[in-house]
């Protein structure tokens, strides 16, 4: 099971690959969506990709680019 954390998720994606990302804070398994937004508003953010590459998608929940981190996790305290 992957959690949130401070800092982006490195994920090797393939083309043809379509992921489901967290979109309302409350997956278990960020940065994937696990279905607890039924309780909320909010729906996953679903990206289909056309090429292999690695991308970064946020793990702290912060980036104004999500799914994709922004760079938000670098002015959070390092101590909470
Ligand atoms: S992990 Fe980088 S902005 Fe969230």
């Amino acid at each position: 099971m992957t959690r949130w954390q401070k800092e982006p998720f490195a994920i090797n994606v393939k083309i043809g690959d379509t992921k489901a990302f967290c979109a309302c804070g409350l997956s278990k398994n960020g940065p994937y969506c696990d279905g607890s937004h039924v309780t909320t508003d909010k729906t996953p953010y679903v990206v289909k990709f056309e090429e292999d590459k690695t991308i970064y998608a946020c793990g702290c929940q912060e980036s104004a680019n999500r799914p994709y981190c922004d760079g938000s996790h670098t002015k959070l305290a390092t101590n909470s």
